[in-house]
């Protein structure tokens, strides 16, 4: 079995004293620190987001991430797509090193992170063309091949046309991924797919997900709050708490790190209470 992403032993703090002054100034101006779109840190406290992490993705795989909030996924997730660059450690996509050979690495993955932006007056189509110019693809091959690819995620003529402002969450976020599949990226990297979304919604892009996995070959690494998503979705998931992977497996592998109770076995969020010792808030918990 072949490795498309090796992650070894890779660390990356924010907020560390050498990061230059203006950064440091320019967040805490706009109460944000640089390439932080979350408002999270304020860039004063030093944090470590990804604390040593180790981890290989085989190719056809799904890989799930599980976390708590702010224990580092989309931190490793931006590692990886080349937006950031660790501190310590190195990344491998197909061989090729994120930091060394960035151009390579983009040309073999792309990512959707968790909100997804678009222009919310242009249609899908007008979204995907705009976003198939930035991949250098122009002229009637390209509207082809997105009106091929929008009809591959379940999008109807009239969504397709019709300006984004007016279409589902559910429907965004399929076309969301859509538009990472312009590029044929061989390792795509989810951040919360399926987060927001109702559970019809979820459903359908979890079933394009596995689409891709299946019938295109696509590997992937997905985060997500849910657990029976991961447990759905992924061969095998890492629990990540603190910047640090605690526990990585098959989803049955994990449920033994669990103490059994009263005869029950343990579920994934048993486990994941258990390694991270946190208890879900709301917004965490596994829809019923
Ligand atoms: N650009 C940044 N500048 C400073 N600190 C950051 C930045 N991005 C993330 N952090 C901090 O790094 C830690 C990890 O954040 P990250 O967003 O990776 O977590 P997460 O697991 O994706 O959380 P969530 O489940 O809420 O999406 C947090 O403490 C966060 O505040
Ligand atoms: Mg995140």
């Amino acid at each position: 079995m072949s490795v498309v992403l090796e992650v070894e032993n890779v660390h990356k703090v924010f907020g560390k004293p050498g990061e230059p002054f203006w950064r440091r100034l320019r967040a805490k101006r706009s109460g944000s620190s640089e390439n932080d779109q979350n408002g999270k840190n304020g860039g004063k406290r030093r944090v470590v987001a990804v604390d040593h992490v180790s981890l290989t993705v085989n190719e056809g795989e799904i890989l799930g991430v599980l976390g708590p909030n702010g224990s580092g996924k989309s931190t490793l997730i931006r590692l990886i797509s080349t937006l950031l660059l660790p501190d310590e450690g190195s990344i491998r996509v197909f061989g090729h090193d994120v930091v060394r050979e960035p151009v390579r690495v983009q040309a073999l993955i792309n990512r959707v992170s968790v909100e997804a932006s678009f222009f919310k007056k242009l249609s899908p189509m007008e979204n995907l063309i705009y976003g198939a110019r930035l991949y250098g693809m122009e002229g009637r091959e390209t509207r082809r091949r997105v009106l091929a690819i929008l009809g591959r995620l379940g999008l109807k003529e009239h969504d397709i046309y019709n300006p984004m402002e007016q279409m589902s969450r559910g429907m965004q976020q399929k076309v969301a991924i859509a538009r990472a599949l312009l590029s044929e990226p061989r390792l795509l990297l989810l951040d919360e797919p399926t987060t927001g979304l109702d559970p019809r919604s979820k459903r359908e892009v979890q079933a394009v997900i596995r689409e891709l996995r299946d019938e295109h070959n696509v590997t992937m690494l997905l985060t997500t709050h849910d657990m029976n998503e991961a447990e759905a979705l992924c061969g095998r998931i890492a629990i990540m708490d603190q910047g640090k992977v605690v526990a990585l497996d098959a989803p049955d592998a994990l449920r033994a790190l669990a103490p059994s109770s009263n005869g029950h076995q343990p579920t994934l969020e048993d486990v994941f209470l258990e390694l991270t010792g946190r208890v879900l808030t709301s917004e965490e918990a596994p829809a019923a």
